[in-house]
């Protein structure tokens, strides 16, 4: 588990976290050896044509950037120019490629040594010599791994993130290069959110540049808090948090303004008001659910129905692996996918855990839980018709 990593430079997991991890880049070469990309340009144009997954081309020309948003067509890829130049180049960028390659999601896990909580997705970007997203920072920790092609990565420790106004992506104003690295197949940067970069596309023989960056999301503590506040609303109103009695006021005393709200109303409401309480197990509760739950886009299809008893002979017989847009987090005997919280009993735990952990659970694992108990063979159904889950083939 903490065995020094290629991956990371031969450091282990716990070096990485403690010394670069939300601290400094990494420039790491050949962390992946002999990785060439997980898919070809024109697989990778594929995705962006489908409804379903959410794609940008951006474009710089003379000076100016514009960002379109899939899905595309033949005809939008026959628009951009086959040689760019310094004055018209262009990008694509398909998100959550995880969600369609099972490779993707394959590489992914190589990076289990940060939590899935914090997972956002793998973005792969195509871009023909020169081509790139201008300088820019990201609110993500990210790990930028080189597929085919070169790319020559700048960064900058500048604290100056004024923006390019009106521009329709985030284009720093003013970009002072402070380190570049040429990155080729294979090599990899990790850059922690907020360090100004400018990646620019190097064709390498003729192969374009394509790059992945597997991202790791950090929410906004405003957005936590205001979507929290919406998750004690619900407790509210099931009457899950409950708070005592009526307005008192047997004080009162003649003011001279009826139409004025006291001092001491207020202070009696504001005494009232922090008397809400959550627990850490109702916080548990809604990062688990607010974490694991799907992006708007995210859609599910559901699995062939069968019937629960053929399930069970399948699903000893063959494991079960999580769909790819699947996530699952457990916080203590809590288990949430998708959005949805479960809590099963204690000897279901531990399978659960295995298959929040690896993304599945094979034949030879469940072996060690059989017989599965009723409510967690249940469960597994129940995801298994939602298409949460599937029968491994
Ligand atoms: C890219 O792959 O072109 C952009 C990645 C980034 O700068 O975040
Ligand atoms: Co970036």
């Amino acid at each position: 588990m903490n065995k020094p990593l290629q991956l990371l430079n031969n450091l282990t997991p716990s070096q990485f976290l403690a010394e670069y991890w939300q601290k400094k880049p990494l420039l790491i070469k050949n962390a992946i050896p002999n990785f060439e990309g997980l898919l070809s340009p024109e697989e990778l144009a594929g995705l962006a044509c489908e409804d379903d997954v959410q794609s940008r081309i951006v474009e710089y020309i003379k000076g100016k950037w514009h960002a379109h948003q899939g899905p595309f067509d033949d005809d939008d890829f026959a628009t951009l120019p086959d040689n760019p130049s310094k004055e018209h180049n262009w990008t694509l960028l398909v998100q959550s490629v995880n969600h369609y390659l099972p490779e993707a999601s394959a590489l992914l896990q190589q990076f289990d040594f940060i939590p899935h909580a914090r997972l956002d997705d793998l973005m792969v970007s195509y871009a023909p010599d020169g081509g790139g997203v201008g300088p820019h920072f990201d609110s993500y920790d990210v790990f930028l791994l080189q597929g085919q092609g070169k790319r020559l990565w700048r960064i900058s420790a500048q604290s100056d993130l004024t923006l390019v106004e009106g521009a329709p992506l985030r284009i720093l104003k003013n970009f002072d290069t402070v380190q570049e690295w040429l990155l080729e197949a294979g090599d990899m940067l990790y850059l922690p959110p907020h360090l100004a970069h400018w990646g620019i596309a190097v064709s390498d023989n003729g192969k374009d540049c394509m790059t992945y960056s597997i991202g790791f999301r950090a929410p906004k503590n405003q957005e936590l808090a205001t979507e929290f506040l919406g998750f004690l609303q619900d407790k509210f109103n099931q009457e899950q948090i409950v708070l005592d009695g009526i307005y008192q006021d047997a004080d009162l005393i003649l003011q001279i303004h009826p139409a004025e709200i006291s001092k001491k109303m207020i202070n009696s409401v504001s005494k009232n008001l922090q008397k809400i309480k959550w627990s850490d197990e109702t916080v548990s509760e809604f990062i688990g659910t607010y974490l694991s739950e799907p992006k708007p886009d995210v859609v599910f299809e559901a699995n062939k129905k069968i019937t629960l008893h053929a399930f069970a002979e399948k699903l000893t017989a063959v494991g079960v692996t999580l769909d790819l847009k699947s996530l699952m987090l457990f916080s203590g005997e809590y288990f949430f996918l998708n959005g949805e919280m479960i809590n099963d009993n204690e000897d279901s735990a531990a399978l659960l855990k295995l298959l929040a952990d690896n993304r599945r659970v094979i034949a030879e694992d469940l072996k060690t839980y059989k017989p599965i108990n009723p409510s967690l063979l249940q469960q597994l159904y129940d995801w298994y018709i939602a298409g949460y889950l599937h029968l491994m083939s």
